[in-house]
């Protein structure tokens, strides 16, 4: 189809996405290239949902502060002398100039480098120069504007949306689901960047699907082979693959690493969980520890993915634990170099003008329910395909 001759918000061009799982196609290319459509993605996705920052442990200290940009809104999220965490636009209230630049770091308030307001870190404006002569200007009204922030499990969440849900009915039965994890009770032990030229959907879809790991992981852990997955409907906005086998999955086969988590539970003690949080958070839970993809969409063809992994608090204070973790970072950056490079070849292919949408193997049905997901808020209507637990 000739992208310029389609209006590609018109929901009838979809009809092969909408189709049943077994019988439908895979998107088409300028869902993933296009301009207009990641624009709409950014309105009616990104700005309205709850989207995944990291944990609180990043800025454990009153001060301490983390600057970013998310799908091209300038944050920044603040520990307050009362230990509170929060969130405002990183942009002054006098005459809009950015306060902090991108990064992380401890102060004692925030001064806007252009005329000198201060901001204290609960975002109230606490000192304005030269305003006296302003008629009925109130230092009480020029607050940070704030930016909804929530937390699960340690994790923070923003929603750019004063209307959004809160965030423990967004997640519906995650948090019962992970419970026996202890999620709380985990410390982040390394967060690693990397920038992809690729669609985050592509990066997503990759994720979620077992389909390529005897292909791209061949040299590393293609002895994790993926089952014919079976759905069971779950409340909540994600989706769920759980793969049942015995010994944690974030280490490369052979190797050992530390105990379980002692808290997990019988479905946990045999086997691991990999939501996607919709639109674009993964989880991985196994048996001894957690790691997270957290995706930054940056443009159509670009992307930030920042590789966090967390282990029980107890876990990290071992004499041994510098030395045995790095077996478990080995496993992380080999399949995160395998994860990255594939789906940037991927993306660099379906930049052709001459792709065209593929069908599904019944091992990608988590592509099929994530694409419908994100073409349900694209064009404004409801499907079927929604959460789930795919075993
Ligand atoms: S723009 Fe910040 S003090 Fe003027
Ligand atoms: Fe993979």
């Amino acid at each position: 189809m000739d992208t310029f001759s389609v209006d590609i918000f018109d929901p009838k061009i979809y009809e092969a996405q909408r189709r049943p799982f077994a019988e439908a196609d895979s998107l088409p290319a300028w869902c993933y290239t296009s301009e207009a459509f990641y624009r709409r993605e950014v309105d009616r996705i990104f700005m309205k949902v709850w989207n995944f920052l990291g944990r609180t442990d990043q800025i454990p200290n009153p001060g301490d502060y983390y600057a970013l940009e998310f799908a091209g809104v300038p944050i920044i999220i603040t520990r307050d002398k009362d230990n509170q965490v929060r969130a405002f636009a990183n942009t002054c209230r006098h005459r809009g100039a950015m306060l902090l630049e991108a990064g992380e770091g401890n102060c004692r308030a925030i001064k806007c480098p252009y005329h000198g307001w201060v901001y204290g870190l609960d975002g109230s404006l606490q000192g304005a120069p030269d305003m006296d002569e302003t008629r009925g200007f109130c230092k009480e009204d020029y607050g940070l504007v704030p930016v909804r922030l929530e937390t699960w499990g340690g994790f923070m969440y923003v929603n750019f949306d004063p209307n959004a849900e809160p965030l423990m009915d967004y997640l519906g039965d995650l948090p019962a689901i992970l419970k026996s994890h202890d999620l709380d009770g985990m410390v982040t032990v390394r967060r690693q960047e990397y920038l992809l030229d690729c669609n985050w959907k592509l990066f997503v879809e990759n994720a979620m699907e077992g389909y390529h790991i005897p292909t791209v992981h061949q040299a590393t852990i293609s002895k994790h082979k993926a089952k014919k997955p079976a759905v069971q409907d779950v409340k909540g906005e994600f989706v769920l693959l759980y793969t049942q086998q015995k010994g944690s999955r974030a280490l490369m086969p052979g190797d050992t690493g530390f105990p379980e988590i002692q808290t997990l539970d019988e479905r946990a003690q045999n086997g691991s969980f990999y939501p996607n949080i919709y639109p674009s958070t993964m989880f991985c839970c196994t048996q001894d520890c957690m790691w997270y993809l957290e995706v930054h969409p940056l443009g159509p063809n670009k992307m930030k993915l920042i590789h966090g992994a967390c282990f029980p608090k107890p876990i990290t204070q071992r004499n041994d634990f510098e030395d045995v973790v790095k077996r478990y970072y080995k496993r992380w950056d080999k399949t995160a170099d395998e994860d990255n490079s594939i789906s940037e070849v991927q993306h660099r292919g379906i930049s052709s003008p001459l792709t065209r949408p593929g069908r599904l193997s019944f091992l990608e049905p988590l592509v099929y329910t994530i694409d419908n997901w994100v073409l349900d808020r694209v064009l404004g209507e409801k499907t079927p395909a929604g959460s789930g637990i795919y075993e």
